[in-house]
């Protein structure tokens, strides 16, 4: 059903909410550039980031065709064709434990003007894009947020954490396994193409990792051919191909000189993408090797990364986690049925929603090789959990015991467990 998001009616509820406040809420005619201008200028200033010059603009128009922009516009503003507060959302392929994937709504580009703020705008704005998936059929929504204050109250919780990585390469030697293939350097057109193939081969078996296009500016901006991209000409790019020459990964980084200290550089990697664990060694070894850095950083790292066991000294890499893929189950049964499970067996669940899309109690029947079938039940249930505390074990990156500490899970901790945890960590490898 997910075609139909770009000619579904506004939420008709936010929109007669915010009618109450002499402001339209409505959807963006992206074929008309002017109106998609004024949106774009609204997001860009909503962000704190600079207007944007026109041929930009017009070049971003092209990517979001598919996509359902929304604005709320204030009839009285000295500028009324700009938005006052504006919401992006697309339906995308979001990986479960399993290898499975769902089509999820992404939402993104949520602003309200700091002369709009603080009267419920974004709350009406954050509503509507549920209930508009909800209609859509999507049984799940995910953001990635610019503070982490706002979207519990709407339901959403931490579902993939993400690392930062600091690593002083001059207390690094490597201990892991030697690469057997070759790392070249190659041009951004090159990795246009072999680039996002192994992207994909990656996302197709990570929980947490969302899908894009092989023409979207999430993939080009990662290779220095986003609209407006001020920084790609300092971006080096390798691509790892193993003994037989099969492109197997790839990496993005920069050098950042010391301008006291020429054998002091900083790299700083962007991205590191490997299909397999010879193209991990040999991407890495080539980034913390390199001659003339003594300090390699990288954000947006998985947290089970294994380069701290491949090299003399653990201390040599200091980690930051923080939160990254935000996750709100609206169709609990459907949600529960796309993943696989670690263990077979049989949990009642009820589900607390304060906004009421997701409350129920349903039975989860596993079996042996780990497919679940669902369905709503009067059983009493084995444990209770919280709407957001589920959409973070659906990933199976949070113990329901750590969330049973917390509060939001209660009942048989072990159980879900034992049937939730994924063997491996769920991960986001871009931000939308
Ligand atoms: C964050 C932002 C969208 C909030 O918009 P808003 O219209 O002022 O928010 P609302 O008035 O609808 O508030 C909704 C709820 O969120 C809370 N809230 C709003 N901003 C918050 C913040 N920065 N931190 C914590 N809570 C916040 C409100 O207290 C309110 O709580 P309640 O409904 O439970 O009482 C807006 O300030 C903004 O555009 N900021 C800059 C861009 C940004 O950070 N966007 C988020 C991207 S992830």
């Amino acid at each position: 059903m997910t075609s139909s998001h770009l000619d579904l009616p506004i939420d008709e509820t936010s929109r007669a909410r915010l009618a109450e406040q002499g402001l339209d809420l409505r959807v963006v005619d992206t074929s008309d550039a002017a109106e998609h201008t004024a949106w774009s200028d609204a997001v860009n200033r909503g962000f704190l980031g600079p207007a944007a010059p026109a041929e930009q603009t017009e070049a971003r128009r092209a990517h979001v065709q598919h996509d359902r922009l929304v604005g709320v516009y204030d009839p009285t503003a000295a500028v009324p064709a700009e938005p006052v507060a504006t919401t992006h959302c697309w339906p995308a392929e979001l990986t479960l434990p399993g290898a499975r994937t769902v089509t999820s709504w992404a939402i993104s580009g949520v602003t309200v003007s700091q002369t709009h703020r603080r009267r419920g705008i974004a709350r009406a704005l954050i509503e509507a894009e549920l209930r508009t998936a909800v209609s859509l059929g999507l049984p799940i929504a995910m953001l990635t947020v610019s503070e982490s204050t706002i979207y519990a109250r709407f339901g959403f919780s931490p579902a993939a954490l993400a690392r930062n990585l600091t690593v002083s390469t001059r207390r690094v030697r490597w201990t892991g396994p030697e690469p057997t293939g070759r790392v070249h350097h190659v041009t951004p057109e090159q990795l246009r193409d072999q680039g996002h193939p192994i992207v994909e081969r990656v996302r197709a078996t990570l929980p947490g990792d969302v899908g894009y296009a092989a023409t979207s500016n999430f993939w080009l901006r990662q290779i220095g051919l986003g609209i407006g991209d001020d920084n790609a000409k300092n971006l080096r790019l390798v691509r790892y191909d193993d003994i037989a020459g099969t492109p197997q990964g790839f990496a993005v980084y920069q050098l950042v000189e010391d301008e006291a200290d020429f054998s002091n550089h900083t790299l700083k990697l962007h991205t590191l993408v490997a299909a397999t664990t010879d193209a991990y060694a040999g991407l890495w070894r080539f980034v913390l090797e390199m001659d003339l850095v003594a300090t390699v950083t990288a954000h947006l790292r998985p947290v089970d990364e294994p380069l701290r066991w491949m090299i003399d000294d653990f201390r040599a890499v200091h980690v930051d986690e923080v939160d990254h893929l935000w996750v709100r189950v609206l169709d609990v049964a459907t949600s529960l049925r796309s993943r696989t499970y670690a263990a077979p067996g049989r949990v009642v669940l009820r589900v607390d929603d304060p906004l009421g899309l997701a409350a129920g109690t349903f039975a989860l029947d596993v079996d042996a090789a780990g497919q679940a079938t669902v369905a709503v039940t009067d059983d009493a249930p084995d444990a209770t959990v919280t709407v957001n505390a589920l959409g973070s074990l659906l990933l199976g990156g949070v113990s329901a015991r750590t969330l049973t500490a917390a509060g939001s899970v209660s009942g048989d901790a072990e159980r879900l467990d034992e049937m939730f945890r994924s063997p491996v960590e769920p991960f986001l490898s871009t931000w939308f």
